[in-house]
């Protein structure tokens, strides 16, 4: 018995109760506004984010991003996820409401209705919003733990926050909860869940699909309302039908109404990545952890993106304890999962949930130690936010076209300097493109920086610029050639290359003098004189390579680095990251479309659906010394599913649709899934409908391709020429068998016609 007791105090000592969230891009403010602080000025400001004061960027001119274009989400969180050590959710959303603003200064927005107007003050949720929520009765079904909410009625108090302390017009109930049974401004993008197997719950219940029900009252009747409520704190506006019907609140009466979905399609949903315990760092694969997000379609001057963190210990059920356990201690009974006869000894040697137990170790000597335990953040939800941004409909000649984002994150300073923020880097830092796809530069910054932060250029300022870099001048031992295509610019050196020469996405000479400029005739070296903001349209790329750029303002050989790297494919490649939800990946031209069902992956996929053209395919081949059989020719594109291993549960599969020639003959699915060497070929059971589309299910990754096989064709024909052949044979034989004079007359003449032949010789 005492095994289990020891383990769980070790398990809960782990269970470190700090933990941040940090968005690195788009950049997040953590409530900073311009200060020049290495602190954030108020963590009050906007929002609730639980981090250190040390984390955030300051606001810049905001960025302008295309509807639809596709964006890089990227984050350092501080605990972990997809990690036995706690439960994780991050939960990614955005709002667009044309009264958001950033403010000019770092005071939070006063708690009334001109203040609210102030537009010195920043402000994310509105006024009527934030009134609603900390005047209506919190749901008391809420496991509170020992929390002490005792006089505290209203949904600004929490478990997490039982002081009901304001940050801008947050509303702490919403903050804490996800899904939340309130109406909310925020869209959902994602839920990243430690437990994918939760994810048909949060998408069915999200508000982009389902709406909400809420006792409304008028913004009129809440002000009043609030005046009463401030004088007497047990009184608080209903929150259900019944209480919202029946009760008047002198004499305001709410409405019990419908507030409708918002309409979008259900968020995405899939497990986290691996992150590690008290590093705020790069995901297992040394990247970010991160989150490719394909901007909505709308046209929207002002929003802003947010993304939650929620932390939750595994000492109890935390999705399915209700407020029935409350009290002090917690009317919860540990004593069944940590090994102890009954809840009363559990109790009686600090096996209880609430704040710092002293536990005893053993039942019958004295030794107790504290754990820390603080109830109020074993659950605990972090978050960051970005300052305002908009999201633009497209002029004409952008309809259609996929477009990149590529911007820059980080600030001035050295790494000790800028942490919990990161030093600068391009995002993505390597960018995957099709030939035709658009690069949208644009980056933004602030002037305001503590002064004594490192860099080069005017103290506190953030400038960034893009020049191809010099190609690569020695060779480098085991050179790893980064295709495809020709490269342009090497990693390795420091110089860009000359604007005359310089061969950087199709770019023209004008937009390669702005992306190292930034504006025209600027004459300064550190570009101090350009602003922080910069916003190169979205350009067309059309020539196939590996470019590697740099900015020459940041790159300090031995202190920081700016480097980035693009890659123009002529060929599709998607990248998906698909876990127990599976999902569906589709090639650019729609005629191969990866489909994984739920429960077919387990766990979190990177994949990577490539689709060759077949004459790509071929001079892969060939290039590798491998051939094709005799009468052996290909029929479709060839397939890459990457990693080239098995990645189902076992005994699933995958299925994958894959357009063939139609009017190919005795078509056949092969697949060369151990590497790309294409040495060992096997078929794969498939069926092609009359339009050739071939579909097939497969456990593993590999390179697929479709041939059909004339020499087969060719074979039966053969044999079947060899039968009729033997058939007429074996008729002769019958024959000269009945008629054995004619057998003799015909070995007479052939030995003529013999004999007649060697006489000529
Ligand atoms: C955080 O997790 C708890 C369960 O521990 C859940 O009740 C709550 O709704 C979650 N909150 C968010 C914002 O995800
Ligand atoms: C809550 O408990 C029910 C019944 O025991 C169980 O089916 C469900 O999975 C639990 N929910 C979570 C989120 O653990
Ligand atoms: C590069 O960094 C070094 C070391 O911090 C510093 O001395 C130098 O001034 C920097 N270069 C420029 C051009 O600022
Ligand atoms: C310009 O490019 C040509 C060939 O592409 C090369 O031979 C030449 O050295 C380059 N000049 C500079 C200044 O980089
Ligand atoms: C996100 O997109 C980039 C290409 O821009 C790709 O390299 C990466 O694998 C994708 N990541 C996920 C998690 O989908």
């Amino acid at each position: 018995m005492k095994y289990p007791v020891v383990s769980m105090v070790c398990s809960v000592l782990f269970v470190a109760v700090n933990a941040d969230i940090y968005l690195h891009s788009p950049r997040g403010s953590n409530n900073r506004h311009d200060e020049n602080t290495r602190e954030r000025r108020n963590g009050n400001r906007l929002f609730d984010s639980q981090n250190n004061e040390r984390g955030g960027y300051n606001v810049g001119s905001p960025m302008k991003y295309y509807s639809g274009s596709k964006y890089q989400i990227e984050w350092t969180n501080q605990h972990s996820c997809n990690n036995a050590n706690s439960n994780c959710e991050l939960i990614l959303q955005y709002m667009c409401n044309s009264d958001l603003r950033d403010g000019t200064r770092t005071n939070t927005i006063p708690d009334s209705e001109d203040g609210s107007k102030d537009q010195q003050f920043g402000m994310h949720e509105d006024y009527e919003y934030y009134l609603w929520c900390s005047l209506r009765e919190r749901n008391k079904g809420l496991f509170t733990a020992d929390q002490n909410l005792v006089n505290k009625h209203t949904a600004k108090y929490t478990r997490q926050d039982n002081q009901g302390k304001r940050y801008g017009y947050e509303c702490a109930e919403e903050k804490d909860y996800y899904p939340y049974w309130q109406p909310s401004p925020w869209k959902d993008i994602a839920i990243l869940t430690n437990n994918a197997k939760k994810c048909p719950y949060y998408q069915s219940e999200s508000q982009n699909v389902k709406s909400r029900w809420g006792c409304y009252f008028s913004f009129e009747n809440l002000k009043k309302a609030k005046n009463q409520i401030d004088n007497f704190p047990k009184k608080s506006l209903p929150n259900n039908k019944e209480d919202c019907e029946k009760t008047e609140f002198n004499g305001i009466r709410g409405v019990w109404k419908e507030f409708p979905a918002h309409g979008l399609p259900q968020p995405d949903c899939r497990e986290t990545d691996f992150s590690r315990d008290n590093h705020l760092g790069n995901g297992l694969d040394g990247s970010p952890n991160l989150y490719n997000w394909t901007l909505p379609n709308i046209d929207e001057t002002k929003c802003v993106f947010r993304i939650r963190y929620n932390i939750s210990t595994e000492d109890y059920d935390s999705w399915n304890t209700t407020a029935e356990y409350n009290g002090n201690p917690t009317k919860l009974d540990l004593s069944d999962k940590y090994g102890l006869p009954s809840a009363e000894v559990a109790k009686n040697r600090g096996f209880v949930f609430k704040g710092n137990p002293n536990v005893k170790l053993f039942a019958d000597a004295n030794f107790e130690l504290q754990l820390a335990v603080d109830t109020s953040q074993y659950g605990r939800t972090f978050q960051d936010r970005t300052h305002v941004f908009s999201i633009k409909e497209r002029p004409d000649s952008l309809k259609g076209a996929v477009i990149h984002n590529l911007n820059v994150r980080g600030k001035r300073g050295n790494i000790v300097q800028v942490y919990p923020a990161v030093e600068y880097d391009f995002v993505p830092n390597t960018l995957n493109i099709m030939t035709g796809d658009y690069v949208h530069f644009q980056w933004t910054g602030s002037n305001n920086n503590p002064l004594n932060n490192a860099g080069q250029g005017k103290a506190g300022t953030d400038r960034n610029n893009a020049l191809l870099l010099t190609s690569q001048l020695y060779p480098e031992g085991n050179d790893v050639p980064f295709g495809p295509g020709p490269v342009f610019g090497h990693y390795g050196n420091n110089y860009p290359s000359s604007l005359n020469n310089a061969s950087f996405l199709d770019l023209r000479k004008t937009d390669l003098i702005q992306l190292s400029f930034l504006k025209p005739n600027n004459a300064d070296k550190d570009l101090n004189n350009a602003d922080p903001y910069f916003n190169l349209e979205p350009r067309q790329v059309t020539t196939v390579g590996t470019y590697h750029y740099v900015c020459t303002r940041n790159n300090n050989f031995s202190n920081r680095d700016q480097k980035g790297r693009i890659s123009v494919t002529k060929f599709t490649m998607e990248n998906g990251a698909l876990g127990y939800m599976g999902g569906v990946m589709t090639s650019r031209d729609g005629q191969v479309v990866l489909i994984a069902d739920q429960g077919v992956l387990d766990g979190l996929q990177k994949l990577t659906l490539e689709v060759w053209p077949r004459e790509e395919g071929v001079r892969r081949m060939e290039s590798n010394g491998a051939k094709l059989s005799i009468g052996e020719k290909y029929v479709s594109n060839f397939v890459v599913i990457s990693p080239q291993t098995e990645i189902t549960v076992l005994g699933k599969k995958f299925q994958v649709r894959m357009q063939t020639d139609p009017d190919a003959s005795n078509v056949n699915i092969y697949v060369s899934s151990t590497d790309s060497s294409f040495s060992s070929w096997s078929k794969v059971k498939s069926d092609i409908g009359k339009d050739g589309v071939a579909t097939f299910s497969a456990s593993r990754g590999g390179v697929y391709v479709a041939k059909s096989d004339s020499y087969t064709v060719l074979i039966i024909s053969l044999c079947v020429s060899i039968l009729v052949i033997f058939l007429i044979a074996g008729g002769g034989i019958l024959y000269f068998r009945k008629n054995p004079n004619k057998w003799k007359q015909l070995k007479e003449s052939t030995n003529l016609v013999k004999r007649s032949t060697q006489d000529k010789v």
